[in-house]
């Protein structure tokens, strides 16, 4: 009887990666797009647009290799239930792999998740659960999954491990092969956001793994403890307040942040993350979220020091997802206002900046 459960256990597994790798294989990859700058002649940037998965950001990956990463390990099986704690955008992705594997899925999130998100979940099949606390998702997703009998996933402690960093066209390696015929196909930086740090974690690995001389910027949120692990070493740092860019900056250093491959941290404030956003959406004809305006921030303020040393060459960051998710919010002016947050210094001084090549201090 034992032998026969086994047996149906493993059939499930082998049945689930099937599926999970005909997924794989109707996908496509994602573009890397490429933007000149006319106040900036030989630095050309370049985004590599995660909003095009089919559940509309980066996490899409991290879904993808989370599930594999439990279902081969024998930790969700036929019928289990999946829990995962998130700021709602692994959690579309998550919810879409559940339906595809036909089990039951829940997400708990921050109550300020945006109202796009939580529709997004709810259309793969997911429930929603809300915490007021950011600090309390971790502790009511396990606390939830042990009274389901479930499988809590664990993003923030297994971003890190569950990701391919050597190869298998993860996100670093897709990234140096599209830059193979640019004209400068090693990048300076490559510049990036941390919400599990999972993603950075993939491309500095990588970046070390295959020797390259490109360095990588994790730019981080106002509300965040990152940047402060990355300068004062300590881990056990914590915040009261969530990070007002979806997706990045955390209250807690969490696991998969791997400082040692870092090479630079730049703090972005959240009204610099949000203006550099609406600039860059001017800029592509069309909107992309919260934290790629903190990547795009960043990545303009690396091009000024280039500029002022008078180097040139190739930087690359992320579209992590597409701003119709944060219509309410980002892009709504009366939230913005409610927030006490006064983007336009931070676009003029970027405006500016695109179009001379002169970094100026925003006048605040
Ligand atoms: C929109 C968005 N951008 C960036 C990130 C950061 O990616 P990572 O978790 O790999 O650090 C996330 C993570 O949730 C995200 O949702």
């Amino acid at each position: 009887m034992a032998d026969r459960r086994m047996a149906d256990r493993r059939d499930w597994t082998i049945e689930a990666v099937k599926r999970i790798e005909a997924d794989i294989n109707r996908s496509s990859d994602t573009h890397l797009l490429r933007h000149e700058v006319e106040g900036l002649p030989g630095i050309v940037f370049y985004f590599k647009d995660e909003s095009t998965h089919p559940t509309g950001s980066l996490k899409h990956r991290l879904a993808r290799s989370l599930f594999l990463f439990a279902i081969c390990n024998g930790w969700i099986t036929e019928g289990t239930a999946v829990v995962e704690a998130s700021s709602g955008s692994t959690a579309v992705s998550e919810a879409y792999f559940a339906k595809l594997l036909g089990l039951p899925f829940h997400a708990v999130m921050p109550d300020e998740t945006s109202s796009e998100k939580i529709a997004a979940i709810e259309f793969y099949g997911g429930q929603c659960h809300f915490v007021g606390d950011p600090m309390e998702i971790y502790v009511a997703s396990r606390r939830l999954a042990e009274e389901l009998g479930g499988h809590y996933l664990d993003q923030f402690t297994f971003a890190e491990r569950a990701t391919d960093w050597r190869g298998n066209n993860n996100i670093a390696e897709s990234i140096f092969h599209q830059m193979a015929q640019e004209p400068h196909p090693v990048p300076e930086w490559i510049i990036m956001g941390a919400g599990t740090g999972g993603t950075s974690a993939t491309i500095g690995r990588y970046i070390r793994f295959r020797h390259f001389d490109t360095r990588l910027c994790v730019v981080d949120t106002t509300n965040s403890v990152f940047y402060d692990n990355y300068t004062q070493g300590c881990r056990d740092l914590t915040i009261a307040k969530g990070s007002l860019i979806e997706g990045i900056g955390r209250p807690r250093v969490e696991p998969s942040f791997i400082p040692g491959v870092v090479d630079r941290m730049i703090k972005v404030p959240d009204a610099a993350s949000l203006a550099a956003m609406h600039v860059l959406a001017k800029r592509l004809g069309r909107c992309p979220g919260g934290s790629t305006g903190t990547n795009f921030y960043g990545m303009c303020q690396i091009a000024a020091e280039m500029r002022a040393r008078h180097t040139g060459g190739s930087l690359v960051t992320l579209i992590c997802d597409a701003g119709e998710r944060y219509r309410q919010t980002y892009f709504n002016d009366a939230w913005l206002a409610a927030q006490r947050l006064d983007i336009a210094p931070y676009a003029e001084q970027l405006t500016h900046f695109l179009a001379c090549g002169e970094w100026c201090r925003p006048a605040l």
